[in-house]
């Protein structure tokens, strides 16, 4: 199993391809999340992410993980930017029996985790692990785990952490006939805190500019982040970083 370990924080984009088999976990453990002054939207004064982007229009957008204050959820959402080439995407109606978030029935791509997992009571909790499972062909599931009830094997540097014992996902969008899996591929890994969105308001930009302490626990605070794939695949490549 490759492993791939970041070491510093910032804005860092990585280039993951997959091959029609392929299976990635991402896993992503934090002991602080960024948290600040929201307006619940993207024009909040901080809007952090961390996702998978397509290099082109035509492969859309994964979110893995985006917060907003006050609402203690991660939101996890499926974009499908070009209908035309892949379909519409919808999720099949009785989709919430198989994860343990909510959202998500039919067109509506965003599924929440359950609250208290994001945000001030993930950081109170001394911070946590969310994992993304991307099976290419087949769906992407995702958990968000809060201290103490990380599992073992996402905590002892276990080489081959095993999904399939965590529980009940809290996000699940299944690909097939309902979603082409080609929606997601040639992706971008991305982790940004975003001030303001692009629909700046004056309301907005005066508040980052005039409370800078307001800003004080607008971080992430990454403990690891690792991307396991199959033998003889290729995890990521390239690594770019700014901000
Ligand atoms: C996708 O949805 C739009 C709007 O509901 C509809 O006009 C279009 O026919 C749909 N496309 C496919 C391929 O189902
Ligand atoms: C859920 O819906 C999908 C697609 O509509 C169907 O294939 C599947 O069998 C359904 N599952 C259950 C448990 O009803
Ligand atoms: C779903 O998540 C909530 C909140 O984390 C938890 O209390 C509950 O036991 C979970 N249910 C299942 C079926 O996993
Ligand atoms: C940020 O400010 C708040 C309010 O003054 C304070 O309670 C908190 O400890 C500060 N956090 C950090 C990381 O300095």
């Amino acid at each position: 199993m490759d492993v791939f370990k970041l070491l510093f924080l910032g804005l860092l984009l990585f280039y993951a391809n997959a091959a029609p088999s392929a299976v990635r976990l991402f896993v992503l453990s934090m002991d602080h999340i960024p948290t600040g002054p929201s307006s619940g939207k993207h024009d909040s004064p901080i809007w952090p992410a961390w996702w998978l982007a397509g290099d082109d229009h035509w492969n859309s957008e994964f979110d893995m993980f985006e917060g907003y204050e006050p609402d203690d959820r991660a939101f996890i959402t499926l974009h499908n930017w070009d209908p035309e080439l892949h379909g519409n995407c919808t999720i099949p109606e009785n989709i919430t029996q198989y994860y343990n978030g909510s959202g998500s029935t039919s067109k509506r791509m965003s599924q929440f985790s359950p609250r208290g997992t994001s945000l001030g009571p993930f950081n109170q909790a001394g911070g946590g692990v969310y994992a993304m499972q991307w099976d290419h062909e087949n769906f992407i599931r995702e958990w968000t785990f809060v201290k103490p009830n990380v599992p073992a094997d996402l905590l002892d540097g276990n080489p081959n952490p095993n999904p399939d014992t965590w529980g009940m996902p809290n996000a699940y969008f299944p690909f097939g006939k309902n979603c082409n899996p080609e929606t997601i591929n040639n992706m971008y890994l991305i982790f940004d805190i975003a001030f303001c969105g692009s629909t700046a308001t004056d309301e907005c930009k005066n508040i980052v500019r005039m409370q800078p302490e307001a800003f004080n626990e607008t971080y992430f605070l990454i403990n690891y982040m690792k991307v396991f794939c199959r033998p003889n695949e290729q995890c990521l490549t390239g690594i770019y970083g700014s901000g």
